[in-house]
């Protein structure tokens, strides 16, 4: 039957993995909504539009690209106007971008159309992650949780992500930032009503995983 679990969270608190290893566990499909936000930054920056002078040309794109999502969990191809962006789209390059694209209001309204296609593409058997999936995009799912993560925890997960001779502070200033220019559409300390708050500082991937099987499972 129909079980979409929808989760949000902010960078580093390990929304991507848990989502990933819960739908390979329970053999559903998993829609990482980010790498949509992050393909149309990169789209936009090919096209050379400055989304602060020219958001009606962000606006048209995010109508008109073909975008294209693996929802097969651990395949993250993502191509938008044929063009591989899977690269790309995780380069701090389009991460410094991504903010600027994704609070423009009338480019959430397409995408999160785009979404909702998706999820009943997948006959709404589907892992959704992202920022307002449990309030926006999918508040009627089965399961949905609110993943969070000591800023400190959150900073030296994503340092270990991006591997070797990584600057901290740029790390830092990252997700600091980032969680602020995207706090128009991210509500991180409150959970909605019937959302469940997970705090992974202290908690392990597989604990993690098992909370939200566990939830699943009810
Ligand atoms: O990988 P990380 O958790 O840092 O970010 P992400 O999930 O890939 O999302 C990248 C950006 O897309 C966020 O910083 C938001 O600006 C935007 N986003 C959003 O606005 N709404 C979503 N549902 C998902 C992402």
């Amino acid at each position: 039957g129909e079980m979409v679990i929808a989760i949000d969270g902010p960078s580093g608190s390990g929304k991507s993995s848990t989502s990933r290893m819960v739908a390979t566990q329970l053999g559903l499909a998993h829609l990482d909504t980010g790498s949509m936000y992050r393909a149309l930054a990169c789209a936009v920056s090919h096209a050379g539009i400055d989304p602060q002078d020219e958001p009606d040309k962000v606006i048209d794109l995010a109508g008109s690209a073909d975008i294209e999502v693996d929802t097969r969990p651990g395949h993250d191809t993502l191509i938008i106007d044929e063009v591989d962006v899977t690269e790309e789209i995780r380069d701090p390059r389009t991460s410094a971008r991504v903010s600027a694209v994704a609070t423009i209001p009338q480019v959430r309204v397409l995408l999160v159309e785009r979404m909702r296609d998706i999820v009943e593409q997948n006959d709404r058997r589907i892992v959704v992650e992202g920022r307002d999936i449990t309030t926006v995009v999918c508040p009627d799912a089965q399961v949905r949780v609110l993943l969070v993560a000591d800023p400190a925890v959150r900073m030296a997960r994503r340092a270990r992500e991006l591997g070797e001779g990584v600057d901290h502070n740029q790390i830092h200033d990252q997700i600091v930032r980032r969680d602020r220019d995207d706090a128009t559409v991210s509500q991180f300390e409150t959970p909605a009503p019937g959302v469940t708050l997970i705090d992974s500082t202290s908690l392990g991937l597989d604990e993690v995983v098992a909370r939200v099987m566990a939830l699943a499972e009810q």
